[in-house]
């Protein structure tokens, strides 16, 4: 299975930052977010993953790629433990990239990687939905299309200040974390809304979804190409299920919430958890 992961976005939220760096490549401590997107993948068996790109993205295929000079350098001054770090990644995935040329929406970004994902079902994981879960996030849904044969998407609930944000589903009958799904608004008003359910970033998907993509027209105010519209109509044809995920997950295209993404992480680690905590501690004193 490959996963297609949309990378095609301005990231304006994150200027200037983004003026010469893709949004992708934000660090987490030492690590872009699109490396922890794709150590998901692969921790759930997906080895190909097709970036959809634009302008000014290429570094995202060069830090999936073996960088020579940089690797010479490091082996040559004996940095044994950075060399196998930089090259390990590149040796466990292969990337495709392909080009959204128009900025038609996710929709239209998923129809994008039709040529490339084969017949079968594939991954969309989306780079503003971090999930630091104990088993990948998309390797739960897997599981979950592995035993219905449906499509799937990750779902959590949220507040009722953020339904808004988010595609929000109806629910029918449910089986401990799998809910079948009967219907998808995409960003209802909270009033509106069917439920407090939202698909936070994470879809296992047949090929039926391409299909329905194929048809869509595009919506009138934003000329955009919705993925829920797709999501709707599988809902009602072939059936259309939701995996309630476990872990915690960061809206990393949000400021404050990338920010908490960050800390979150790092006081996970050994290098600088310890440290970083006790200078909290003092901080949170003094405030
Ligand atoms: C997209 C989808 C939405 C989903 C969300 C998850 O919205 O359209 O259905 O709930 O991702 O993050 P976006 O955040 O790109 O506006």
């Amino acid at each position: 299975m490959k996963a297609i992961i949309p990378c095609a976005g301005l990231g304006t939220r994150f200027l200037p930052f983004t003026k010469a760096v893709p949004k992708e490549l934000l660090p987490v401590v030492d690590t872009p977010v699109i490396h922890l997107i794709v150590e998901e993948a692969l921790q759930a068996g997906i080895q190909s993953v097709v970036f959809i790109t634009a302008r000014g993205k290429s570094a995202l295929e060069d830090y999936f790629d073996y960088a020579p000079e940089l690797e010479f350098e490091l082996g040559s001054k004996g940095k044994k433990d950075l060399l196998e770090q930089v090259q390990r990644i590149a040796g466990l995935v292969e990337t495709i990239a392909v080009r959204q040329k128009k900025p038609l929406g996710l929709g239209h970004a998923v129809y994008c990687a039709r040529h490339v994902v084969g017949e079968g079902p594939f991954a969309v994981i989306l780079g503003d939905d971090l999930v630091d879960a104990k088993k990948s996030a998309i390797g739960q849904l897997i599981e979950v299309h592995n035993r219905t044969g449906k499509s799937v998407v990750a779902l959590k609930e949220v507040p009722r200040e953020d339904i808004h944000k988010f595609g929000i589903v109806s629910v029918g009958s449910h089986e401990g974390t799998t809910v079948e799904i009967e219907g998808v608004v995409e960003k209802p008003s909270a009033e509106k809304a069917p439920s407090n359910l939202a698909i936070v970033g994470r879809y296992v998907l047949n090929q039926s979804v391409m299909h329905a993509l194929k048809d869509l027209e595009p919506h009138g105010s934003t000329g955009e190409i919705q993925l829920t519209d797709a999501l709707e109509i599988e809902a009602r044809t072939n059936g259309l299920v939701g995996c309630l995920i476990e872990g915690e997950r960061f809206d990393a295209g949000n400021r404050l919430e990338f920010v908490k993404a960050v800390f979150a992480y790092a006081i996970k680690r050994p290098d600088v958890g310890e440290p970083l905590i006790e200078f909290l501690r003092e901080r949170l004193k003094n405030l």
